[in-house]
């Protein structure tokens, strides 16, 4: 199997979403093109030079798919693992399957984080309303109720407070395998956005601060607010992290900063095996941006320089958010991005800006 791609080669991308289209343009400014495999059309297909619209189960033309490309990527975490199995049964598939395993199940990730010796929220698993109700006695309130699989942007989940009636909890979770966290009172969200290559070398980006409005990402601030201790205990646990995993390409670590008078310390909230929303402004503040470090990875090229470009402000276009496109272009200094979404639905990520600082 082929490690090395080289310039002319073509990757493959499983999802057709913003992520996808950003990593395929990356790619071609590589001089490597992007075929993109996904049952449903989406922004991808626009920059790329291939794509397949077919099932996750549908092996005929997952073989075509992997035929066509050197590596095999995604931009999200939920690839069926038979899908990854059969793809990597053909070609390199990178991330690897024990970054998917490990990151599409919140029970096996937080065994794995605290089996390395990273903090996590205390944790326990939930498959009946019993177990609720155990574990509410032991993590006590307020807790939050998580679906083991298949949550994003806060679905999938719901706050245990005083008042809250368990068995009503456990049905709007629809009663799936589940575990209980306990709340983590955080000061601040961050996260670290990490690369490793082939060869095992690790580069990240500087901490990110998050604000989540409604449990999306809203805005992300570089610098993060932390001080330079959490700031390097922040990376070198993505490291860590992403060297236990064997892994090779972008890596994103959530974290929640947790004050303790002086002290500030880092409690691992879940991991993204892929390019993240909080490494947008990446595109336009820093020297290589996070969807052409993924490719490099990937590629199993040598990763780009993290360095950033000055102060960083990114904010999110969500929904209607998006209508605002013209008034935007015409601000001096911001660099909009829209990901060629048809309609404004409530929720749905329309595109976002960035603005740099220099910083003096
Ligand atoms: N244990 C916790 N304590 C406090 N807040 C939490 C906890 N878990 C999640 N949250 C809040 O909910 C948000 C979404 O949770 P997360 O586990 O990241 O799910 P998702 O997969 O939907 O992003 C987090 O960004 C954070 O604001
Ligand atoms: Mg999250």
């Amino acid at each position: 199997m082929t490690q090395k791609l080289r310039p002319g080669d073509m990757i493959g991308v499983l999802g057709s979403g913003q992520l996808g289209r950003m990593i395929a343009m990356a790619a071609a400014r590589l001089g490597l093109r992007t075929h993109i495999y996904c049952p449903d059309p989406g922004p991808a297909f626009d920059v790329c030079a291939q794509f397949t619209v077919a099932a996750y189960d549908d092996e005929e033309a997952l073989a075509a798919f992997a035929d066509s490309v050197g590596v095999v990527s995604y931009e999200f975490e939920n690839v069926p693992a038979k899908t990854a199995a059969f793809l990597a049964a053909r070609r390199p598939v990178r991330p690897g399957a024990r970054a998917l395993a490990t990151s599409q199940d919140r029970f096996a990730e937080k065994t794995f984080l605290n089996g390395i010796g990273v903090a996590t929220a205390p944790f326990a698993a939930v498959d009946s309303i019993d177990d609720l109700r155990a574990a509410v006695e032991q993590l006590g309130r307020p807790s939050i109720l998580k679906t083991r699989r298949m949550g994003y942007d806060g679905k999938g989940q719901i706050l245990i407070r005083e008042t809250q009636d368990l068995g009503e909890a456990f049905q709007a979770v629809g009663c799936a395998p589940s575990i209980l966290e306990g709340f983590v009172p955080f000061a601040r969200e961050v996260s670290v956005i990490g690369a490793r290559g082939l060869d095992g070398s690790f580069a990240a980006y500087d901490v990110c601060e998050n604000e989540h409005e409604d449990h999306i990402l809203a805005h992300t601030m570089v610098p993060a607010r932390v001080s330079e201790a959490a700031a390097l205990a922040a990376t070198d646990m993505a490291g860590h992290i992403a060297a236990e995993l064997d892994y090779v390409g972008v890596i994103t670590v959530e974290m929640f900063l947790v004050e303790d008078g002086m002290e500030q310390r880092i409690v691992v909230n879940e991991i993204a095996p892929r390019v993240h929303n909080s490494g947008h402004w990446t595109l336009d503040g820093a020297v290589t941006s996070q969807f052409e470090q993924h490719v490099r990875a990937i590629c199993g090229w040598p990763l780009g320089s993290p360095r950033r470009h000055g102060r960083i402000e990114m904010r999110n276009l969500i929904g209607a958010q998006g209508n605002d496109w013209e008034r935007l272009l015409s601000q001096p200094g911001l660099c909009l991005h829209l990901y060629g979404k048809h309609e404004a639905r409530p929720r749905r990520k329309m595109g976002h800006w960035t603005k740099v600082t220099p910083e003096g």
